[in-house]
C-alpha cells in the first residue's frame, strides 16, 4: 500500500523493557527481515502478522549466559526448557564442557562429559567447524553462541588426564583452540575443578588459549575451587585473563559449603577492584543448590543430595542419597561408589550469598541447566521466571528493569553479541512478551521439569518460536559470533 508502511510482525501496545536498564515506556514494535525495523507508535501500519501485547511486557528475548545444550540444539531443536522461558540464545560448552573436539575412543566418557552424553554418541565431531555446520544445517528454534571447551581437548589429545599436559600435546590443544575460534566460537571455557582437568597448570591453560587475543575470544571458567580456595581461584583466573590480554566471565558465581557463607560481599568486593584494570564478568543462577555429576567430596559440604540420574541404578533418579544409602544397606560414602556414573543436586550455597551475588550489577543470569538428566535440578526449566518473579517482583531484590538488563543487555555486551540484547531499531528481533505479573518458575525440586508461567509469546530473528504455551515449530535459531 502506498504511503503506508508494511512490516512483517507488529507487536502492538506493549510496554516496552528495552534491556539497556531504561524505564519501561509504551510503544509498538516494527519487525522487518528479522530486525526491529522502528520502535514506537506505528499507527495504521500494516503487517503480515500481528501480535497484541496489551498489559503485557516486552522485551529483548532473553539470553541464557551458562549452558549445556551444546547437544540439546541437535537432539532437541524446540530447546523446549529455554524456550518456555523466553530464553531466544544460549551460551553453549561452558565448564569445560563441548561437543566438538571429538574424544579419542578411550572407551566409556569420561565424568563430567557425561553430562552432555553418557553413551558417546553425540560426541561425533572431528572439530568447531564441523559442529557449527551440523548447527546450521539443521537449525534449533533459538541462537547459540558457543564456547569451545579445555576439557574436551583434553580427553581428545591426552592419553591420561591425572597429569599436566606435555610441549606436544599443549600444542595439538592449541590447534584445537585456533579451529574452533577461527570457525566462529566465541571463546573457550574451563572447568579445572573436574577431575580430567584439576592436573593442568595455569600455564597450560595460557598456553593452549593463545589464539583467544588473535581472535578477541573470551575465557569463562568454572574455577578450579569454590570453597575455602575461592580467592586463590578467582587470582588465578583474573591472572589467565591477563596473561592472554582477553575478557574472563566467573561461572556461576558462588561460596560453597557451610565454612564458606556469608563469603560472597568479599568475592564481589574482589571482582569490583579487578574491574578497575581488566574486563570480568559473572553469571549466576537464582537457587541455593548446585548440581553436577556426583562427587565423594561433596558430601560433607551438602546439607541435602538428591540423586539425578545413576547408570546402574536408574530407579534413583529423585531419590534422596540418605534414602538410597538405606536402600542398599551401606554408608553413603559406598553408596556414592555403588551407583556412579551419576548425577546429583546438592543444596550446599547460603541464601543471602545467592542474593548479594545476583544483586550485584555485573551479574549475568545464567542456568547451568543440565538437560540430559533424568530428574534435572529446576533451574533448567525454571530460571529466568524465577529472577522476575520471585527475585524482582515478590521479594523486590531489583526493579524488572535491572532483572531483565541481566538477562538481556549486559549479557549481550559480556558475550560481545552485537545486536542482540536490547529493543532498539537496527537490532535483531529477538523479543519475549511476557506478563510481569503473573511470571514464576513452576520447576521445583519435586516436580523438575513443570514449564514457568507468564511467558505469552517468543521471537526469534523475527519469527514467532513460542505461542500459546508451546513451540509454534520454527527453526530461526543462528549461531552468533562475538564481536570484540
Ligand atoms: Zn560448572
Ligand atoms: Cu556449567
Amino acid at each position: 500500500m502506498p504511503n503506508q508502511e508494511h512490516y512483517d510482525l507488529i507487536v502492538r501496545n506493549a510496554t516496552i523493557v528495552d534491556g539497556t536498564r531504561a524505564p519501561r515506556y509504551s510503544g509498538e514494535i516494527g519487525v522487518r527481515g528479522g530486525r526491529i525495523a522502528k520502535l514506537g507508535a506505528l499507527g495504521k501500519a500494516g503487517a503480515s502478522i500481528e501480535v497484541d501485547a496489551s498489559g503485557l511486557i516486552a522485551a529483548p528475548g532473553f539470553i541464557d549466559a551458562h549452558t549445556h545444550d551444546d547437544r540439546l540444539l541437535l537432539s532437541d531443536p524446540d530447546v523446549m526448557p529455554k524456550l518456555s522461558q523466553g530464553v531466544t540464545t544460549v551460551v553453549t560448552g561452558n565448564c569445560g564442557i563441548s561437543l566438538a573436539h571429538s574424544p579419542a575412543p578411550h572407551g566409556a566418557i569420561t565424568p563430567p562429559l557425561d553430562l552432555l552424553d553418557s553413551d558417546g554418541h553425540w560426541f561425533r565431531f572431528p572439530g568447531f567447524r564441523a559442529y557449527r555446520e551440523e548447527l546450521e544445517a539443521r537449525p534449533a528454534a533459538i541462537n547459540a553462541a558457543c564456547l569451545a571447551g579445555h576439557t574436551t581437548f583434553r580427553v581428545a589429545a591426552m592419553d591420561r588426564l591425572d597429569r599436566a599436559a606435555t610441549p606436544a600435546e599443549i600444542a595439538r590443544m592449541r590447534e584445537m583452540a585456533r579451529e574452533s575460534l577461527a570457525a566462529g566460537a566465541i571463546g573457550i571455557s574451563t572447568g579445572t575443578a573436574y577431575p580430567p582437568a584439576a592436573c593442568a597448570t595455569t600455564e597450560e591453560i595460557v598456553e593452549v588459549c593463545q589464539p583467544l587475543g588473535e581472535f578477541g575470544g573470551l575465557y569463562a571458567t568454572h574455577m578450579r575451587n569454590e570453597d575455602d580456595r575461592i580467592t586463590e581461584s578467582m587470582e588465578e583466573t583474573f591472572g589467565i585473563g591477563r596473561a592472554l590480554g582477553v575478557p574472563v566471565v566467573i561461572s556461576h558465581h558462588k561460596c560453597v559449603g557451610t565454612a564458606n557463607h556469608g563469603r560472597s560481599p568479599a568475592t564481589l568486593a574482589l571482582i569490583e577492584k579487578t574491574l578497575r584494570t581488566q574486563p570480568v564478568g559473572l553469571d549466576c543462577y537464582p537457587y541455593i543448590a548446585s548440581s553436577t555429576v556426583l562427587r565423594y567430596d561433596r558430601l560433607e559440604q551438602s546439607s541435602r543430595i538428591i540423586i539425578t540420574w545413576s547408570k546402574p541404578h536408574p530407579e534413583f533418579s529423585g531419590v534422596d542419597l540418605g534414602e538410597v544409602a538405606r536402600r542398599l544397606q551401606m554408608t553413603k560414602a559406598d553408596a556414592v561408589e555403588a551407583i556412579k556414573p551419576a548425577g546429583a543436586i546438592y543444596f550446599m550455597l547460603d541464601e543471602q550469598d545467592v542474593r548479594r551475588i545476583l544483586q550485584y550489577d555485573h551479574t549475568m543470569i545464567g542456568s547451568d541447566g543440565l538437560p540430559h538428566d533424568a530428574r534435572p535440578h529446576p533451574r533448567l526449566w525454571g530460571t529466568f521466571p524465577r529472577v522476575l518473579g520471585h527475585y524482582s517482583r515478590d521479594l523486590k531484590l531489583f526493579p524488572l528493569e535491572t532483572a531483565v538488563y541481566k538477562m538481556t543487555g549486559l549479557t549481550a555486551k559480556t558475550f560481545g553479541l552485537r545486536g542482540r540484547g536490547v529493543l532498539q531499531e537496527g537490532a535483531h528481533a529477538d523479543i519475549t512478551i511476557f506478563d510481569a505479573a503473573t511470571v514464576i518458575d513452576a520447576a521445583d525440586f519435586e516436580h523438575s521439569t513443570r514449564p514457568a508461567c507468564g511467558i505469552a509469546t517468543v521471537i526469534v530473528n523475527g519469527e514467532i518460536a513460542w505461542r500459546d504455551g508451546r513451540p509454534t515449530g520454527a527453526r530461526a535459531g543462528c549461531v552468533l559470533q562475538r564481536s570484540a
